[in-house]
């Protein structure tokens, strides 16, 4: 439904509704706000002009990892001669950093660092693998392989792999067997603090635990990537945004055993279209809110998603204890196969061996809108809004849901939720609880407010 129509229609509710209009005006108010979520691109557009190097030697500065001694046998470390032909490559401008095709490299846990000179395009065609011996990992980076921080109008790409040879990793988890400590384990690809960064067309594969992570960073498009590893390879995130902003993730297929995105805390502007997911555990908001932390997510947008037999569809899922809030948040046009939550917010999440005792306080969860979501669930909860009894959500929207069970009995739990539905909404969700506290101030609000306006900034073409 588009927005003039979804304008109609709450007018239409509100000439019904009489008593029920002043939190209608709000509703519309909120919807609004929620039609124009959208991720500031304009300073991006020049950058992201930069043709590839392929169409365009002239000028630019190649630093081939061959020519600092990498051998590319799939044996031998080259870890010295990435990071020799990184230091050439940062520090000239209108440089290419080539990991040559046809080739594997073998690297250790190493830290690219910038800033770097002007318009750095960073080529990935070969295959880049990591060590796969937890025991002999780097302890000064436990955390780390590929890891790139500081850069500035830097763009990723070529149609190499990145392979983190996860499975004895998988194997030494706390999670996959329950008598071995739970030890942090290194994420494949990481851009922190960087800005005006795009990633483009690489495969990222079985990494040891996150894939790809981007952390402290604004501006960062990431589009025609592959992700997979093993539905049952443990916390092995697809993409995970941290403390970032403005960031478009498009055309992606994911295939993990954790989240396909998860999106945590000090996050905002975030744009997510065309994703794939599965196997995994579904686009997440969160988990947010551990050992009583804040967590703030704002400005969320997934438009088009195709989910196939992952635990989760779209969730936002937040701890006992938290403080913060999840706002403005849209998920439209998502289609589900065999999903077991498809729609999901958790503010009980707990995933600790020990159980997590209820408390007062919680991330808040508020304006969170679900359009057009069809297709199967494998439980009966086709959606749970399961919210905090002492913070409630509030202005859950749900337009034109159609999920449903094969044998027929989909149904919608809800605890502690506020919001309403409009156009098709199966299974029913009456159980969300209307807004109906008293509000003088609306008394006076304009008609205006339910004009509808001219296209407003909202695109979805990118
Ligand atoms: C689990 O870990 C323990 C201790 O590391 C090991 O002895 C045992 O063989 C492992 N079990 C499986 C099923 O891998
Ligand atoms: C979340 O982000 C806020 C704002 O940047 C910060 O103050 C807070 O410490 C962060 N919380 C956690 C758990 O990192
Ligand atoms: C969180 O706060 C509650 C209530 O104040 C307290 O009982 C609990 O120990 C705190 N948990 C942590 C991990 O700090
Ligand atoms: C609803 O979502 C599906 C799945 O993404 C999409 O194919 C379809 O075009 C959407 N319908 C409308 C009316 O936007
Ligand atoms: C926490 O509260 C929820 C909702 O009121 C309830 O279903 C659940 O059993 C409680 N959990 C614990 C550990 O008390």
């Amino acid at each position: 439904m588009d927005r003039i129509l979804l304008i109609s229609f709450l007018f239409l509710l509100i000439a019904a509704n009489g008593a029920a209009e002043y939190s209608i005006y709000n509703d519309i108010k909120m919807l609004e706000g929620l039609e124009e979520i959208d991720v500031e691109g304009t300073e991006m557009e020049e950058f992201f002009d930069i043709p590839g190097w392929t169409s365009q030697h002239g000028g630019k500065v190649l630093v081939n990892v061959d020519a600092f001694g990498a051998v590319g046998d799939g044996i031998a470390d080259d870890t010295q001669a990435f990071q020799d032909a990184w230091d050439k490559a940062c520090s000239t401008a209108k440089s290419v950093f080539l990991v040559p095709q046809g080739r594997e490299y073998l690297i250790n846990a190493i830290r690219f660092i910038g800033p770097c000179a002007d318009k750095l395009i960073i080529q990935i065609d070969g295959k880049i693998r990591a060590p796969d011996e937890p025991k002999n990992w780097d302890p000064k980076n436990p955390r780390i392989w590929l890891d790139f921080s500081k850069l500035d109008r830097v763009s990723f790409q070529g149609n190499g792999i990145i392979d983190g040879s996860g499975n004895k990793w998988w194997d030494a988890s706390c999670k996959r067997n329950k008598s071995n400590p739970c030890i942090s384990a290194p994420t494949a690809l990481t851009i922190d603090s960087s800005s005006s960064v795009r990633v483009r067309g690489l495969t990222i594969q079985n990494s040891q635990q996150m894939h790809f992570v981007i952390s402290r960073s604004e501006s960062v498009r990431i589009s025609d990537m592959v992700i997979s590893s093993p539905g049952n390879s443990p916390n092995t995130d697809g993409i995970h945004l941290t403390g970032s902003t403005n960031v478009v993730v498009q055309n992606c297929k994911i295939g993990t055993g954790d989240d396909c995105i998860s999106i945590v805390n000090a996050t905002s502007n975030i744009k997510m279209k065309n994703i794939y997911c599965g196997p995994g555990h579904g686009i997440s908001i969160g988990s947010l809110g551990k050992d009583n932390s804040t967590g703030i997510v704002s400005n969320v947008v997934l438009d088009t998603a195709f989910l196939r037999e992952t635990t989760n569809g779209v969730r936002i899922k937040t701890w006992q204890g938290g403080s913060g809030y999840v706002r403005s948040v849209r998920f439209d046009n998502v289609r589900m196969e065999d999903v077991k939550n498809p729609i999901i917010i958790d503010q009980f999440y707990c995933d600790s061996p020990k159980t997590c005792k209820n408390q007062t306080s919680a991330v808040q969860i508020s304006q969170i809108m679900y359009r057009n979501i069809s297709g199967t669930t494998t439980s009966e909860k086709a959606m749970q809004f399961a919210c905090s009894d002492t913070v409630p959500c509030s202005n859950i929207v749900l337009g034109n849901i159609d999920l449903e069970k094969t044998d027929g009995t989909a149904e919608t739990y809800c605890h502690s939720a506020q919001g309403f539905g409009y156009g098709v909404v199966r299974p029913s969700a009456d159980c969300l609880q209307s807004s109906d506290k008293d509000c003088d101030s609306c008394r006076t609000q304009d008609a205006r407010l339910i004009k509808p306006s001219t296209e407003g900034p909202l695109h979805t073409e990118l």
